[in-house]
């Protein structure tokens, strides 16, 4: 093992809701399992895999056991995971009744040649691994396509996407998140959450970067991808975070928080709600949980 000491960061969302204590243990609890992983030598991949496990089968986040419905009563969610030394990458969209669309996405990556499945055909491959599935499946509703529109405006600002990002022992960094998606969604909207360079990016040349928000704003600017891209010209990682973060704001009026950390282990968590719950932990001390760390705020003329 090389000397790199272990880092992971773990957000459950970004909005205008603040922080529960249930919340704040569980960020804490997932905290724990991933650096516990990380000092026992495990990769950096399984530290993030693990942390969104807790987040996903907690039920008080917007993902897996909590993920929001859509209009018709659907339960799709979204998932994603990146390792920064060999680029590899899984991700599932619109995956429905397991409780671990994070595992779907690792399968993904370590057992096919893809990056990313959808649908009906993403639950039909984490079946085929026998995952979890919800006791509790959503039942849709048959309601026409016009009245599903007219509710889909305006984008609601709760969101609670969860997400980590680790950096291990051998300096190699990675990110995942998981998602329900966003309030009032169409059936079959996808967000940023599966979409690589977007919702998550992960490269050992620069660092990883696991996004929360509104996701059809992070997918307009690549925001994940836009960070490293940064972090790879040599920017620390809050610089990074904060310049994209404004372009987020500034250009389109999005609203997202960043989980960033670099194979060095310096880290950021930055975001432009006025609240973010996430926390980071490197095995000294107690984890640090919260719902308010590097703002971004800037006025939104263009
Ligand atoms: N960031 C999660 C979503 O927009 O679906």
């Amino acid at each position: 093992m090389n000397g790199t000491a272990p880092l992971i960061l773990a957000h459950g969302g970004a909005g205008s809701r603040s922080i529960t204590s249930e919340q704040q243990e569980l960020l804490g609890a997932a905290l724990r399992v991933g650096y516990h992983l990380l000092d026992r030598g495990a990769p950096a991949a399984t530290a993030v895999e693990q942390t969104i496990r807790v987040l996903e089968r907690s039920g008080r986040f917007n993902a897996g056991l909590g993920a929001r419905l859509q209009l018709d009563g659907g339960r799709r969610m979204d998932a994603s995971i990146m390792e920064g030394k060999n680029l590899q990458a899984g991700a599932v969209a619109s995956i429905e009744d397991i409780v671990h669309p994070i595992t779907a996405a690792r399968l993904v990556m370590e057992e096919t040649n893809h990056v990313l499945l959808v649908g009906p055909m993403a639950t039909v491959f984490a079946n085929h691994f026998k995952l979890e599935r919800q006791r509790s499946p959503a039942l849709r509703r048959r309601v026409p396509y016009g009245a599903l529109l007219k509710r889909t405006k305006p984008i609601s600002s709760r969101h609670g996407t969860v997400g980590a990002v680790a950096v291990d022992r051998f300096g190699t960094v990675a990110a995942g998140a998981s998602t329900g998606g966003i309030a009032r969604m169409l059936p079959g909207r996808v967000g940023d959450t599966p979409l690589i360079g977007c919702g998550v990016y992960a490269d050992n040349r620069a660092g990883a970067v696991s996004m929360t928000g509104i996701g059809e704003g992070i997918i307009r600017i690549a925001a994940a991808k836009a960070i490293c891209d940064r972090l790879a010209g040599g920017a620390v990682p809050i610089d990074s975070a904060r310049q994209v973060l404004k372009m987020l704001v500034a250009r389109i009026q999005g609203s997202a928080g960043s989980l960033v950390v670099t194979p060095a282990a310096r880290f950021a968590i930055v975001h432009v709600t006025p609240y973010m719950a996430a926390g980071w932990w490197n095995g000294k001390g107690e984890p640090v949980v919260g719902d308010r760390f590097e703002r971004v705020s800037i006025p939104t003329s263009r």
